[in-house]
């Protein structure tokens, strides 16, 4: 199947900030791009972003004048619905209202040829709905865009229960004309992106309600342990809490109530102060250059540790084991169950289960658990926790041996799974229920969302490098901790785990 040839008119419908951006990579294509907006003179006022944006481009010698020139000659603003007759692709890019685009699209099958293409950006509509009722509705398919539209890879290609493979195989080779990256997604709630991405802003959250960290804490913990670019408090106080808090809704109603998408408490806290994050000043944080800086908690550790005992045959000690000696720590190796003893306490990686579990379930009193970092020899914190049963002094001296090997050491509190692992293994669980749901295929969960969220690795292969098996045992651990059925591991996962394959399938297999 070919792409749209350049020579085809583009048209595209609502000039906001996903229209013009659209308008602008189809035109930076070689596409005539008809523009319009219902709204009188925002067509204008999109065309003359782009085009204020490329100059701005131009200035820093990042953009070719030439192509400037070509995208103000290729994109023509419309003056009504009728001017795009001879569209061979429309994309509607207005208002996230259902009925407002199926009015649009019905109007719009009067005016275009029968077998032109008619594409929506909707981010949490159903395609299905949109297309239904229209004389062809095999014509209509998702292609939606990132914000910025001209700078983000990412395109999901949307299959509605009626979207014809032509069409979709069409949409697919015009998004890599486009110089973007497509994935194909069935037309389910919250798509790829929207859907897999719920549990870094929903795991946040919940830490926070359970008061297991406080807001600056965890969003440093995800970012310099868990490699995250932003934590997810601030994040969302980027994205608009107003925005955030009603896709987690609209997600959590289109699953008919699924407990694994339940909105939180705290946000719509937010949300009825209009405390909407960085657009009103005040989200989690407090954006008033007044404002004190809010304080990380971070802890000194005791005596640097010179040598220490590593008891039994564990995967995730040797990253840190590897540390430990090129800061000429000395390692004595010995059978056991998994445990690293220093002078005033025993360090072993989180399971899901809370220190506290492991010691009354027989596990050594001075139990301290660490939890999961993107790259151990690289990060630059840990997040550690103590058993209840654990006198105190454990945390130093736990904290003198991650701050022997580098690392700023934060505790939390002895909440199942701490920060980084149990984000990590609900992001991996979400991803696998999207493949198990067929959402998508593995290869093109990860993508999305490693181009989509910029996460610093997709959620399956990363599982796959902690182990499935490591993340499946959290999982149930978690979820037996709860009993909150948020947390029931998904069967895609049960299922790798079960036949020793990969979440994320190599070639090989
Ligand atoms: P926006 O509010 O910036 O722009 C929407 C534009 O559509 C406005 O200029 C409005 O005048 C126009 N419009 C409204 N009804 C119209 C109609 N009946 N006919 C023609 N024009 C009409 O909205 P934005 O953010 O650009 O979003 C547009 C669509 O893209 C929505 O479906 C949204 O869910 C989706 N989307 C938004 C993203 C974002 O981050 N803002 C990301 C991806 C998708």
């Amino acid at each position: 199947m070919n792409a749209l040839s350049k020579s085809s008119v583009v048209a595209v419908i609502g000039a906001g900030a996903m229209g013009a951006g659209i308008a602008q990579v189809a035109a930076q294509a070689g596409h005539t791009v008809i523009l319009f907006d219902a709204k009188e003179g925002a067509a204008d006022k999109g065309r003359s972003g782009v085009l204020a944006g490329l100059d701005k481009l131009v200035e820093k010698g990042k953009f070719e004048q030439s192509l400037r020139n070509e995208v103000a000659e290729r994109i023509i603003v419309a003056a009504s619905l009728g001017d795009l007759r001879d569209a061979r692709l429309v994309v509607e890019a207005i208002v996230e209202k259902l009925d407002v685009k199926r009015s649009v699209f019905a109007s719009l099958e009067e005016v275009v040829a029968d077998d032109s293409i008619l594409a929506t950006n909707t981010s949490s509509l159903s395609v299905t709905a949109i297309a239904a009722g229209l004389n062809h509705p095999e014509r209509v398919a998702g292609l939606h865009f990132f914000n910025p539209a001209p700078v983000m890879k990412l395109v999901e290609i949307v299959s509605g229960l009626a979207s014809s493979k032509q069409v979709l195989d069409t949409l697919f080779e015009t998004a890599r004309a486009w110089k973007k990256e497509p994935v194909r997604a069935t037309s389910t709630p919250g798509f790829i992106v929207n859907r897999v991405a719920r549990p870094y802003y929903a795991e946040g959250l919940r830490l926070l309600e359970e008061r297991a960290s406080d807001v600056a804490s965890i969003d440093t913990i995800l970012r310099e342990a868990g490699g995250f670019r932003m934590g997810p408090f601030e994040l969302m106080d980027l994205i608009g809490h107003d925005v955030n808090f009603a896709v987690t809704r609209s997600v959590f109603d289109a699953y008919f109530g699924d407990p694994r998408f339940r909105p939180s408490l705290a946000q719509q806290e937010l949300v009825a102060a209009n405390w909407l994050g960085r657009k009103t000043g005040r989200g989690f944080y407090d954006y008033n250059p007044d404002a004190p800086k809010p304080q990380v908690l971070s802890i000194k550790g005791g005596a640097a540790v010179k040598s220490l005992i590593v008891e039994g045959e564990v995967g995730h000690f040797e990253p840190l084991i590897r540390t430990a000696v090129s800061n000429g720590i000395h390692i004595d190796r010995r059978g056991g169950e998994g445990y690293i003893r220093i002078e005033g306490s025993t360090i072993a990686f989180s399971d899901g289960r809370t220190a506290t579990e492991r010691v009354a379930q027989g596990g050594p009193s001075d139990l301290v658990l660490y939890d999961l970092t993107l790259d151990f020899e690289k990060a630059s914190r840990i997040a550690i926790a103590k058993a209840d049963q654990a006198h105190s002094d454990c945390l130093h001296s736990a904290a003198g041996l991650f701050g022997s090997l580098g690392k700023t050491v934060t505790v939390v509190d002895d909440t199942p799974g701490l920060v980084v692992l149990r984000t990590v293994a609900m992001l991996a669980n979400e991803a696998s229920e999207a493949v198990f749901n067929g959402v998508a295929t593995p290869f093109d969960v990860d993508r999305a969302m490693t181009l989509g969220v910029n996460y610093p690795r997709g959620p399956l292969a990363w599982a796959d490098s902690i182990g499935a098996e490591h993340v499946l045992a959290t999982l149930e651990a978690i979820h037996a901790s709860y009993g909150d059925d948020r947390y029931r591991p998904s069967r895609y996962l049960r299922r790798v785990v079960g036949a020793g394959r990969r979440l994320l399938p190599g070639p090989d297999l």
